[in-house]
């Protein structure tokens, strides 16, 4: 009996400790609240003078380490800010549409400008009964006054009717918005200065966007790109079908392998996406972001629709003074030119050429998506051997370089020679010139029947002498 009442009181106790920290729980809740309130009284007299935390010296203080920007309620600094960053006249939107397609522009070092061929892409490759159902938002993200009048008028000049019917929309972002860019301290250590910066500052505009397209409610779903990129012809049908496709839940659809490229996500989750970019603008670039956002969306892996539909075509970084080169190896287009592929017979192939492993010379060998791709300058004896496993009788050798994205990379002068004779298990000797590379291409219809059957394997290399290679582009 006795210890049936101790049990009874341990059970009130906890009871009681529950009662108190639920009553604590809300008192703090009624405190907050009427924080808020005078947080927001205080703030509509100042109406839109607020600055976000840039350089406040007490925050600094306070956090020594680093600067935590999650707040970026635009709406508390000004209700109508969708309208304050329109940098054209827009029709008011009365239709949701199925996709807005969003971008961020900011200065290239010489003036470099590759967002026309981007929208002359996105345009001429959307059928005109799926134009009628996107939005293309273009954020202007230099601060340049005479940079965003020559941009924007530019645009209005080329597509004049899609400025008119608000298909095309440009905003310019506010200097306000940007917190402090300088003397980032927490970020990676190999990120130079300016990389770290500019990062952080891509970041941001990215929030904004986001959060525009997010408060408009434009459309249905979102995809991100970036100014640089080219697309296929009927994208738009081939999205719609890949989303249609979907058997459950997701949330991040990539129509791109590279970077903050074609990914798209609903709507109704930018602001979410927005909040987490924001909230670690320092530490990490939107696209390393992005993949830590997904899974916690209960996305547990990439969902990349391949071949892909957008392909890079940037150099010149808006980064200055930096050179990027990234290609997808998925692009849809890459494919085409492998129409003549499928039937090659089993072989290893070597080059003399540097490449990396992605552009790997089985890449224009084998079946899968992608291309070889070299960097390095090609000289005289360079090659590209193939060896068979077996020997194999031949009519016809096609070897092509060169797509269609980037016509100038591909063999200037080569020679395509074959032998029967190995020397050891990946060369051969005694090579016979069967053919010449003529503008990029070698085509021998009628191999040698003398050297059709051979016990040995069968080696075929390709000698280019003043050539120019994929990727070389100095
Ligand atoms: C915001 O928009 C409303 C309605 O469009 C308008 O009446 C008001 O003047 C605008 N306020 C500002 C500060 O632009
Ligand atoms: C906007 O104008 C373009 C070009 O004339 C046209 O193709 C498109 O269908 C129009 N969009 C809408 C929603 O009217
Ligand atoms: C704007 O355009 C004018 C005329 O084409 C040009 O002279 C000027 O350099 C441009 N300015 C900027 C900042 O791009
Ligand atoms: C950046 O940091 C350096 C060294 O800590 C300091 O001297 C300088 O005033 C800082 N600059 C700004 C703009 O805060
Ligand atoms: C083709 O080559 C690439 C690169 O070595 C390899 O990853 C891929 O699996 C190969 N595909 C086939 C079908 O052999």
């Amino acid at each position: 009996m006795k210890k049936r009442k101790n049990i009874l009181q341990t059970i009130l106790s906890l009871v009681t400790v529950m009662v108190v920290i639920v009553v604590f729980q809300t008192v703090l809740f009624v405190i907050q609240i009427q924080n808020n309130a005078q947080f927001y009284q205080n703030y509509n007299n100042k109406e839109s003078s607020i600055r976000p935390i840039t350089s406040t010296k007490e925050i600094i203080e306070r956090s020594p380490k680093r600067i935590l920007y999650p707040q970026f309620d635009l709406d508390n600094v000004n209700r109508n800010w969708t309208d304050t960053v329109s940098l054209i006249r827009s029709p008011k939107e009365t239709n949701r549409r199925y996709l807005t397609m969003g971008l961020v522009t900011a200065k290239r070092p010489q003036n470099t400008v590759y967002l026309y061929n981007t929208l002359k892409s996105l345009i001429t490759n959307a059928n005109r009964e799926d134009f009628r159902e996107i939005y293309i938002v273009i954020l202007l993200s230099d601060l340049d006054q005479e940079w965003r009048t020559n941009m924007t008028s530019e645009i209005v000049n080329r597509y004049p009717q899609e400025v008119k019917n608000g298909t095309i929309k440009i905003i310019g972002s506010f200097d306000w918005m940007y917190p402090s860019l300088t003397n980032l301290t927490h970020h990676r250590k190999w990120h130079s200065e300016s990389k770290a910066t500019w990062k952080a500052k891509q970041n941001i505009d990215f929030v904004l966007l986001w959060l525009y397209v997010y408060k408009t409610k434009l459309s249905e779903f979102y995809l991100h790109l970036e100014d640089d990129v080219i697309t296929v012809g009927g994208y738009i049908k081939a999205m719609k079908n890949f989303i249609n496709d979907q058997k459950g839940e997701w949330t991040c659809l990539e129509f791109s392998e590279l970077g903050m490229i074609a990914k798209l996500y609903h709507t109704h989750d930018l602001e979410a996406l927005a909040k987490m970019v924001a909230l670690f603008y320092q530490e990490q670039p939107a696209d390393n972001t992005y993949l830590h956002f997904n899974p916690q969306m209960l996305q547990f892996r990439r969902i990349i629709r391949k071949p892909t539909l957008f392909q890079h075509i940037g150099m010149t970084s808006s980064q200055w003074g930096h050179v990027q080169a990234l290609k997808d190896r998925f692009f849809v287009a890459n494919d085409q030119k492998k129409v003549l592929k499928g039937d090659n017979p089993p072989a290893k192939v070597f080059t003399s050429l540097r490449f990396l492993s992605k552009h790997s010379p089985e890449n224009a060998y084998n079946t899968s998506f992608g291309y070889f791709w070299s960097k390095s300058k090609a000289r005289k004896n360079d090659n590209f051997r193939i060896i068979f496993n077996k020997p194999q009788s031949i009519k016809r050798i096609v070897v092509n370089s060169g797509l269609d994205v980037f016509p100038e990379d591909k063999i200037y002068s080569g020679l395509l020679e074959i032998s029967s004779k190995s020397i050891n298990k990946n060369d051969c000797t005694d090579y016979k010139i069967i053919g010449q590379f003529v503008n990029g291409k070698v085509d021998v219809q009628n191999v040698p029947p003398s050297i059709k059957y051979n016990r040995h394997s069968l080696c075929s290399n390709t000698v280019p002498k003043v050539t120019k290679l994929l990727g070389d582009h100095s």
